[in-house]
């Protein structure tokens, strides 16, 4: 449910442009996902929108410097790695069974063609995601660039922290990996800020996927040092960042390269 809202926003926003993939594909989708739902002007939508962008970024920016495999965790119905499609690059896409079930469906009955995609059933609390990438092929020797986009607040704390870790231990030297955490508290809008962070809970709660961890920028730096990865604070790793940059940290999208290991 959460995962088809985003979708059904992302389809309004203005995409940074590919000279390869297939665009027309990860639309066809999203369409198909949002089927009626309605998109509104508010503070989420505008988030989403700058979200959308820096993952877009990160992602071409990647591929233009050579990273051969990417692999998307919890990608719902994001379908960047239709959009973004290379000629030898590898896309892994992991999700629960439900979610990706569901997506396959739909791209078949689009007729999207989604042979460079290695789809992956995982429930993170459960399963180790690690050696199903492994087995299906990802190749530990080489950098790879790792999506989260909006999964954090879906996960339990350890839970998140096993997954940062475990795929540190499959990230290449050189491996980047592209994070989502919760918005920084400013003290000025802290009223306004708690409701809407109030509401949020109480909408994805409502949709039977509750909260269960809020990290803001900071806690998401330190949780990353934890788990093997540095945040980096230039920039230079995204592609037309669209003036993103000086905000993105205080929007809690992060961008960490694989810490060296000792
Ligand atoms: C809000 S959606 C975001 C989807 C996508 N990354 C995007 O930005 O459009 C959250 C996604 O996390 C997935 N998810 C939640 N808990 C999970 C778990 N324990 N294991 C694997 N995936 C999970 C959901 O199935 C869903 O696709």
């Amino acid at each position: 449910m959460t995962a088809q809202r985003v979708a059904a926003h992302r389809l309004t926003f203005t995409r940074l442009a590919s000279s390869s993939g297939q665009p027309l594909d990860d639309e066809a989708l999203a369409r198909d996902v949002a089927g009626v739902t309605l998109v509104e002007e508010s503070r989420l939508r505008q988030y989403l929108s700058s979200r959308t962008t820096f993952f877009d970024a990160v992602l071409v920016g990647a591929l233009d410097a050579g990273f051969r495999q990417v692999v998307i965790l919890g990608a719902g119905y994001d379908a960047r790695s239709l959009r973004y499609a290379r000629a030898g690059v590898r896309f892994f896409e992991v999700d629960l069974a439900g979610t990706q079930l569901d997506k396959l469906e739909r791209l078949a009955r689009l007729g999207a063609s989604i042979a460079a995609v290695t789809y992956l059933s995982a429930d993170f609390a459960a399963d180790r995601v690690d050696e199903r990438l492994v087995d299906a092929g990802l190749d530990v020797a080489s950098p790879s660039l790792f999506v989260l986009e909006g999964v954090v607040p879906y996960l339990h704390a350890d839970v998140l922290a096993a997954l940062c870790t475990t795929m540190r231990r499959v990230a290449a030297d050189g491996s980047l990996f592209a994070i989502s955490v919760g918005i920084e508290r400013r003290a000025d809008d802290d009223a306004e800020a708690a409701g809407q962070a109030a509401a949020f809970r109480a909408r994805v709660g409502a949709m039977g996927e509750p909260v269960l961890t809020t990290l803001g920028p900071d806690d998401g730096v330190n949780l990353l040092a934890r788990c093997g990865w540095e945040v980096r604070h230039d920039a230079r790793a995204l592609r037309d960042d669209a003036g993103l940059d000086s905000r993105r940290r205080s929007l809690g999208l992060l961008l960490a390269s694989a810490a060296a290991t000792g």
